[in-house]
Order: C-alpha cells, then sequence, then structure tokens
C-alpha cells in the first residue's frame, strides 16, 4: 500500500491527473497493490478564493506520504511567478529533490518533426539539476539611490571586481540575479547520471553548460564533472556549450545517452527535447530525491486555453504516474503502463488533437486501461 500525495493544479491539470489516476489504479490491482490518494487544492482557484498558496502544514504532511503525483501550475489570472516559485518551486526545494530526470523518448507510431529520425535514434535521459543554478532565487530590483542595501550589493559587486554598467549619480532602474553552484551540489547530480549510465548501459555521458562566458559557476561544474567522471573508465565523456547542444539535438539525436546539465539549461533543452520526442503531450519527468519524497509530472504546463475541454494529451501525466511506480519498485506495473502507452501510441486509433487525433483526454486514459495486461 502506498500513501501518495495528489496535486492537480491549474488548467488542464485536473483533468490529466484524472487519466494517469485511472491508469495507476487499475494498472496496481493487478498486482494487489492498494493506493491511498491524498488530494490537496493547491493552484490558482485556491489561491484566489483563500490567499494561500501552499503552507507548511501541508508540506509536513507530505513529508510522511510516498511519492506526490502533479498534474501542473500556472493560470493567466495569477502573476507569472507566484503560483510556480510559491507551489512547484517550492516543493521542489522543500524536498530537495535534486535530480530531475526528464526521459525523452520517440516511441513507436509517434509522428517526428525531424526528418528521418527513428524510435532507435531517439532514446536519451537528461538529468537536470534541480535545486541550484539561477534558480536558487537570490536577486533583487532596485533604482540607484532608492535604498542602502542595494547600494550595499553594487558595492559588493564592484569589490568583487564584478563590473556593473551602472552609474551611481542615475536614477535608473536596475535589476540583478545570481546562478549559485555548490560543489557537493553538482557532485550529487552528476554521480546520479553517472550510475544511470551504468545501469541503463548507456556509455556516454554529455555534460551541458556555458563555462566559455559563466565562468566561475560553470567552471566548477566542469571541475566537478571532470572529477567525478574518473570514477567510470568504461563510461566516454564529453562537454557541450548550451548553445551547441540545441543544435545537435536537432541534427543528431542519436548521438545522445545521458545528458547532464544545470537547472536553467536542463530546463530550456528539455523543451526542445519534448519536441522531438513527439511533443510536451509525450513527454514525463521525476524530481526525484533518492533519499526522500519525490515528485512526478509531465513537463508541460496548465495550458490555460484547453481547460476543461478534455482535448489535453493525458500521455506525459500518465508516463509521470509509470516513473513513480518504478521509483517506488514496482518496476512491472510500471513496464506495464509504458507498454500499454506505447501500444496505443503506435495503434495511432485513439490519439488527441496534438497528435493529429480527435479523441478526448479521457478516451486515451481509457484505451490505455484497455491495453494493460487482464488480472
Ligand atoms: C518546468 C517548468 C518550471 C521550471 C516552471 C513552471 C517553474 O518550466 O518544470 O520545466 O522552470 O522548472
Ligand atoms: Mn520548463
Amino acid at each position: 500500500m502506498y500513501n501518495l500525495a495528489l496535486i492537480p493544479g491549474d488548467g488542464i491539470g485536473p483533468e490529466i491527473i484524472r487519466e494517469g489516476k485511472k491508469v495507476i489504479e487499475a494498472a496496481s490491482k493487478i498486482y494487489g497493490i492498494e493506493i491511498n490518494w491524498i488530494e490537496y487544492p493547491f493552484g490558482a482557484e485556491h489561491y484566489l478564493k483563500t490567499g494561500e498558496l501552499l503552507p507548511d502544514s501541508a508540506l509536513k504532511e507530505i513529508q510522511d506520504l510516498d511519492a506526490i503525483y502533479f498534474g501542473a501550475i500556472g493560470d493567466p489570472r495569477v502573476k507569472p511567478g507566484i503560483l510556480e516559485n510559491e507551489i512547484l518551486l517550492k516543493i521542489r526545494f522543500y524536498f530537495d529533490q535534486y535530480i530531475n530526470l526528464r526521459p525523452i523518448k520517440l516511441y513507436t507510431g509517434v509522428p517526428c518533426p525531424l526528418k528521418d529520425k527513428k524510435p532507435e535514434d531517439i532514446n536519451f535521459y537528461v538529468v537536470r539539476e534541480n535545486t541550484e543554478d539561477f534558480y536558487v532565487g537570490i536577486g533583487g530590483r532596485f533604482k540607484a539611490r532608492a535604498n542602502q542595501d542595494h547600494l550595499e550589493v553594487l558595492r559588493k559587486l564592484y569589490k568583487a571586481k564584478i563590473k556593473v554598467n551602472f552609474n551611481l549619480e542615475q536614477e535608473e532602474e536596475m535589476a540583478y540575479q545570481i546562478g549559485l553552484i555548490s560543489k557537493s551540489g553538482a557532485q550529487r547530480v552528476i554521480k546520479y547520471a553517472f550510475e544511470l549510465a551504468k545501469k541503463e548501459d548507456m556509455k556516454r555521458v554529455t555534460s551541458v553548460d556555458k563555462a566559455n562566458v559563466l565562468t566561475n559557476i560553470y567552471g566548477l561544474w566542469r571541475e566537478v564533472f571532470t572529477e567525478v567522471s574518473a570514477q567510470y573508465e568504461d563510461i566516454e565523456t564529453e562537454f557541450t556549450f548550451v548553445d551547441a547542444i540545441t543544435m545537435w539535438l536537432v541534427r543528431k539525436p542519436e548521438w545522445f545517452k545521458v545528458v547532464v546539465a544545470p537547472n536553467m539549461f536542463g530546463d530550456i533543452i528539455t523543451d526542445l527535447g519534448a519536441m522531438i520526442q513527439g511533443g510536451l503531450g509525450i513527454a514525463a519527468g521525476g524530481n526525484i530525491n533518492p533519499e526522500g519524497v519525490s515528485m512526478f509530472e509531465p513537463i508541460h504546463g496548465s495550458a490555460p486555453k484547453y481547460k476543461g475541454k478534455s482535448v489535453a494529451n493525458p500521455t506525459a501525466t500518465i508516463l509521470a504516474g509509470a516513473m513513480m511506480l518504478e521509483f517506488l519498485g514496482e518496476i512491472e506495473v510500471a513496464k506495464d503502463i509504458e507498454d500499454a502507452v506505447e501500444k496505443v501510441l503506435s495503434e495511432g486509433k485513439v490519439r488527441t488533437q496534438d497528435l493529429s487525433g480527435e479523441s478526448s483526454t479521457e478516451q486515451v486514459g481509457d484505451e490505455i486501461v484497455k491495453k494493460l495486461p487482464k488480472a
């Protein structure tokens, strides 16, 4: 029996989570696994009604649960950044979910926007760092003479020989945001990437950075990568700059096996990854703390314009559910779900509009349930 937190969230979140839950329950039942869902209302609607985002009491409660199944967050009625920071990122940080594991896999039957690429050409993992880099939230906005604290920050920047294009005499508005990488933070995610490569028998780990410009943080990242890689002699390694990898992911995706990236670059390249695997409707991810509470979600957002229309593709959410079960140790159930998804995609009869079909969100969920092995 598992106790799972369920956070459907905003927009299409509730619709896709409903299908995910349906598939997880049907697949688990075959193996006699019981699931106790603890549903939370957090998201735009709850925030607008009550002013509450995500209280610490809920986080404390979730600490004792086995995992979190998450839909999507974001709503045009709420200023960007509030729900994202105070709900999604808060969970990632609170539970120290330092791995964001995003498999990029082109399933049979799914149209690929890249010419002549086949399922065997697009099958790799992005291991995105999930708690550091430009996501640490250090930053500010200010006007020149507005605030002594801000001047203090500027003085420190000058002292550290950080050049700022700024004239103290002038009342110009400024903003800054700082990226941070710690040695241990880089070590744990890079080690995870190598262990994953070892486990999956993938013989290449690619590091992503921008060490040619952001020499401090990504210089440290490279040093750690070099250090960790020394412990894995039979795994090939390489460094790529983030701009270059966006090109190679389009030109030669078959090259990649395990890609490890700092938080923000990992965010950006996985949207590209989702596209080459056939779209955001199929791309799943896990926010993982191997020793703690992890959270599984589709890579896509809340798609407010499709809310309540039952046109959203629930496949990414369903695959995220399979990742959750795998992470919980239910390897067979996870495999059954992925196989069922694969069958539905390769048959191509029941699919949502993003895959040029006409089926509803619910019909896709039902069809995947039908393809599960019989009890
Ligand atoms: C993602 C999203 C989030 C991120 C946002 C919604 C905070 O884009 O999960 O990729 O930037 O990590
Ligand atoms: Mn993103």
